[in-house]
């Protein structure tokens, strides 16, 4: 009988697509479901992306490339954050990755041994607790609190923090929350950092989707040696399927990043990279069209919930993800979730998918037409009525 290793039995998945599992199957019963489940745009990969990687497969750009991508795409990448954010990026600095995900994976394994301690939002996206437990980390959780606007209260972070810590881990523009971490918090972290000497591993995939200002990166005002800044193609460029990412990485790891890319993929792959240059140096219309139609939803969603008798929302400042309070229905998350999806036929994800302290919350991704978050919202407030 094979014996699964310990470690494997540690990793987690992710709820998305273990909803995705239990929809499809309800599908098949002929179930007519609305997906509010789904943490990618509805939109498509704009064109100019798209002619530019069938150029570059007709150039015949189909074997392996650099295992830390192109050098015109990390150039690419380096311009960027001049661009957006007038910081200066060596291309020697960039990853380019397998999805950012693999690089959340490459992140944790070039800085965490096993005991090591590292301080992780929650709620958070499901793949950074999983891969921490997986290596062995020590965990010490961030409690992201709704009363903060889903920023971290700056006292219970220095209890956190200590000279054993390795690293800090946060996302701004957050999922499952849809908060960003104001700058003056971030300030207090890069400080926290330079005086126990911790990496901070900032996730900023959703930088582009922000509905009220602009967004601060924390390479604005960190110290870039214990820096580690992962962004990507999927959400800005509705990519999700290219499985694309990046990161900008201290010099002096780049070179641990690129032997675990080599041993896990070799190198990204080639002729997709020629869009995703073409992606951030092309015309941006697309994603100015996307995040105004994602600020319509956002509005659209917040009102017609907080109108709903036992539920609640704050108003999220990025992505594209509602975190709605669901406590007073005195339903878990789990069974709000479960009652939506069997009874009502609405998928969304419980709080807890996203980790302990999403306890009394669902996740709405309003990645999908006003038509339907009307439909799914019409059902939600029927079932809320029902719990009388
Ligand atoms: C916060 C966050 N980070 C990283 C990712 C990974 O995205 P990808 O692997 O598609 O680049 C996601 C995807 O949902 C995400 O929400």
């Amino acid at each position: 009988m094979l014996k699964i290793p310990h470690a494997i039995e540690r990793l987690g998945t992710e709820g998305a697509f273990e909803v995705l599992t239990k929809v499809k199957d309800l599908e098949s019963q002929g179930k007519k479901i609305i997906h509010l489940q789904i943490g990618e745009p509805d939109f498509d990969t704009p064109d100019n992306i798209k002619e530019a990687t069938y150029r570059a497969l007709k150039e015949g750009k189909t074997h392996y490339s650099h295992s830390l991508g192109i050098w015109e795409l990390r150039s690419a990448i380096a311009n960027y954050y001049q661009r957006h954010y007038g910081v200066s990026v060596d291309p020697n600095e960039v990853v380019v990755g397998v999805g950012g995900k693999s690089l959340i994976l490459i992140t944790i394994l070039a800085l965490v041994d096993k005991g090591d301690e590292v301080i992780c939002p929650n709620p958070a996206y499901p793949a950074y607790e999983s891969i921490l437990s997986y290596v062995g980390a020590n965990i010490k959780f961030l409690h992201l609190r709704e009363s903060k606007g889903f920023s971290f209260d700056i006292d219970e972070l220095k209890d956190l923090v200590s000279d054993k810590t390795k690293l800090v881990i946060v996302n701004n523009p957050q999922n499952p929350t849809g908060g960003i971490i104001p700058k003056e918090d971030l300030l207090e972290l890069s400080n926290l950092s330079e005086k126990y000497g911790f990496y901070v591993f900032c996730d900023e995939i959703y930088d582009r989707i922000v509905y009220e200002s602009k967004f601060d990166s924390y390479l604005e005002i960190s110290n870039k040696e214990r820096t580690i800044i992962l962004n990507g193609f999927s959400k800005t460029y509705a990519m999700t399927g290219w499985r694309l990412g990046w990161a900008i990485v201290p010099k002096d790891l780049v070179p641990v990043y690129q032997k675990l890319a080599i041993n896990v993929y070799s190198c990204p792959p080639t002729f997709l990279q020629y869009g995703a240059i073409e992606a951030l140096n092309g015309p941006q219309d697309s994603v100015n069209l996307m995040v105004k139609e994602f600020k319509k939803r956002r509005d659209y969603v917040y009102n017609r919930v907080n109108q709903i008798d036992k539920l609640s929302m704050i108003m999220p400042k990025g992505a594209f993800y509602a975190f709605v309070n669901i406590s007073r229905t005195n339903l878990t998350s789990k069974q709000f979730f479960e009652k939506l999806l069997f009874e009502y036929n609405v998928a969304v994800l419980s709080g807890t998918a996203f980790g302990k302290y999403g306890e009394g919350y669902i996740r709405i991704s309003y990645a999908t037409s006003i038509e339907n978050l009307a439909e799914a919202l019409d059902r939600i407030e029927n079932m809320v009525k029902s719990l009388n």
